[in-house]
C-alpha cells in the first residue's frame, strides 16, 4: 500500500515538472513573431492608438518630447524587441502609455509600422537594385538566404526584430570572417549600403511596397482574431494535445494510488 503512494508521488513529479515546461514555451514563444508583418495592420493601429501624440508621419510633431520615428541617428541603434517592449509596458516616468491591450501580432505589427518612417522610399528603391545586383545570388531575391547554403535569411523575422540598422550596415561594410560573407566597403558608397540596409528591413514585412502607394492598400483581412491565439497554431494544438494526455495520465495515476490505499 505505501509503495504505491511513493510511486504514485515518483511519477507525478516529472509528470509536473512537463505540464509547467510545455505552458512556459507556449508562453515564451508566443511572444516572438514567427510570420512577417502585416503593415496594413500597423498603420490602423498606428492612426487610431498612437498618431495623437507621435503625429500621422511619425515624426514626434504632436505631443512635446514624444519619439521621433524619422530620426535617422535614433533609428539606426534601436531595434524592433526595444520597441515591441515600451508598446508592451510603456516607458514609466514618461507620457508613453502601456498598450497591453492590443494583442501580440498587433503590437508587432504596429512596431514594424514606425520602421517605415525611417525608410525612404526612393532609398529602398535604389537599395533594392544594388541589392538584386550584388547580395541576391547569395541571400536569394526574397532575401530568404535560398541563394546559397549558410546565407543570412533576412525573413527570419524573431531574429531581425533583435537586430540593429547600424550593426547590419557594419556587416555588410566589413563582412563576416570566416564565412562567404563578403567586405563590402571598398566596392559600394556608404549611401549606397545604407539603402540596401533599407531595402533588406523590407523583408520583414508583408506589403512594404504596397503601403507607399495608399491607392493599392486594402482592408487588413490577412488576421483574424481566432487566427492570432497561439492554441490555433499547429505548435499550440500539440501542446494541448499533449497537457490533456498527461492530465489524463495524473488522473489514472491518481485514482490508482486511491484504490491501492
Ligand atoms: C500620450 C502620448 C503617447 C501615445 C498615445 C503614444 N506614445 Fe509612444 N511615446 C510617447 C512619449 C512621450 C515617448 C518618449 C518617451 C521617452 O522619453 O523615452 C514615447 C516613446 C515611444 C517609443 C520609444 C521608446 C523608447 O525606446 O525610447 C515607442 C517605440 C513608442 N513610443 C511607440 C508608440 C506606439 C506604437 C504607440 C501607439 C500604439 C504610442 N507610442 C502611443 C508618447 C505617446
Ligand atoms: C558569396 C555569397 C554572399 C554574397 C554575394 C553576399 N553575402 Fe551576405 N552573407 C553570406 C553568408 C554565407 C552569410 C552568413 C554569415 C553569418 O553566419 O552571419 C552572410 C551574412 C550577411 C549579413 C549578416 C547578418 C547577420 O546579422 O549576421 C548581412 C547583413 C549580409 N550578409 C548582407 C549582404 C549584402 C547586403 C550583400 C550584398 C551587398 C551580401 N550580403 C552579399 C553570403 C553572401
Amino acid at each position: 500500500m505505501k509503495r504505491g503512494g511513493i510511486l504514485f508521488k515518483m511519477l507525478m513529479v516529472p509528470l509536473l515538472l512537463a505540464f509547467g515546461l510545455f505552458f512556459h514555451i507556449s508562453i515564451v514563444s508566443g511572444d516572438y513573431p514567427i510570420e512577417q508583418f502585416s503593415l496594413n495592420s500597423g498603420r490602423e493601429i498606428f492612426d487610431s492608438n498612437c498618431a495623437g501624440c507621435h503625429g500621422e508621419k511619425g515624426d514626434g510633431s504632436v505631443f512635446k518630447g514624444a519619439f521621433n520615428f524619422t530620426n535617422n541617428e535614433l533609428m539606426i541603434i534601436n531595434n524592433s524587441s526595444v520597441f515591441f517592449d515600451a508598446v508592451t509596458n510603456g516607458v514609466p516616468g514618461t507620457a508613453m502609455p502601456p498598450f497591453g491591450k492590443l494583442s501580440i501580432p498587433q503590437r508587432w505589427d504596429v512596431v514594424s509600422y514606425l520602421w517605415t518612417f525611417w525608410m525612404d522610399f526612393t532609398e529602398v528603391e535604389h537599395g533594392k537594385t544594388i541589392y538584386q545586383k550584388n547580395c541576391a545570388s547569395c541571400h536569394g531575391i526574397n532575401g530568404d538566404g535560398s541563394g546559397i547554403t549558410g546565407a543570412f535569411d533576412f525573413t527570419n523575422v524573431s531574429r531581425m526584430v533583435r537586430e540593429e540598422p547600424e550593426v547590419i550596415f557594419t556587416r555588410v561594410s566589413d563582412g563576416v570572417d570566416g564565412t562567404s560573407m563578403p567586405s563590402w566597403k571598398d566596392s559600394l558608397s556608404v549611401d549606397e549600403r545604407w539603402n540596401i540596409v533599407k531595402y533588406i528591413w523590407t523583408f520583414q514585412f508583408k506589403g512594404y511596397f504596397q503601403i507607399r502607394q495608399p491607392s493599392l492598400i486594402t482592408p487588413n483581412t490577412e488576421r483574424t482574431l481566432s487566427s492570432e491565439a497561439w492554441y490555433s497554431s499547429p505548435i499550440g494544438m500539440a501542446i494541448i494535445a499533449i497537457s490533456i494526455l498527461l492530465a489524463i495520465a495524473v488522473l489514472y495515476l491518481f485514482g490508482k494510488g486511491m484504490k491501492e490505499r
